[in-house]
């Protein structure tokens, strides 16, 4: 029981960090690292990589007119909705989390550049409520210990 409660109050954690901790104005810097091939904000359009804008909440391989990979495609039928966890877990390692993505980026190791980044992009979902879609995600693990 020790285990299951110390298990959920880390994975609060890493979401709370994610979600508190991150501060836009660095996470506009990390965002130097996307910018080649990611566009947000007013007039961002699908280039190497798609928009960003409203990527919170959306499920993966869904934004309209870019040509994702068969295996982005098939995560975001599986219910992969990208929300600030898939998001970092995603972006932390991306082949390994997506294995087949034709995203060309090795990772973010460092986990506050992570937080700042998701910090950054949130700011360009305003109608994403982190309860609401990240539910799902978290609800295998919440429910099976809640009971
Ligand atoms: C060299 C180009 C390139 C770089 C650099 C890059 N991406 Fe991507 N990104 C892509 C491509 C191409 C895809 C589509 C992947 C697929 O279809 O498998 C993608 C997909 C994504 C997706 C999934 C979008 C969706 O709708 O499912 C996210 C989120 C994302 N990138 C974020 C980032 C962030 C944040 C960075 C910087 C840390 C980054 N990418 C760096 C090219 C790039």
């Amino acid at each position: 029981m020790k285990a299951v409660v110390l298990g959920l109050a880390l994975v609060g954690l890493t979401a709370g960090v994610a979600l508190a901790d991150g501060d836009p104005a660095a996470g506009k810097t990390v965002f130097g690292k996307c910018a080649a091939c990611h566009s947000v904000g007013d007039g961002a359009k699908n280039r190497v990589g798609p928009a960003l804008n409203d990527i919170f909440g959306t499920p993966a391989g869904t934004v309209p007119n870019f040509n994702f990979s068969a295996a982005m495609v098939q995560k975001g039928k599986d219910g992969l909705v990208w929300t600030p966890d898939t998001f970092a877990q995603f972006i932390t390692k991306p082949q390994a989390f997506v294995p087949g993505t034709k995203m060309p980026f090795a990772g973010l190791p460092n986990a506050t550049d992570v937080a700042n980044l998701t910090a950054y992009l949130l700011t360009f979902s305003p109608n994403y409520t982190p309860d609401a879609a990240a539910a799902p995600a978290a609800a295998p693990a919440s429910s099976s210990a809640a009971q």
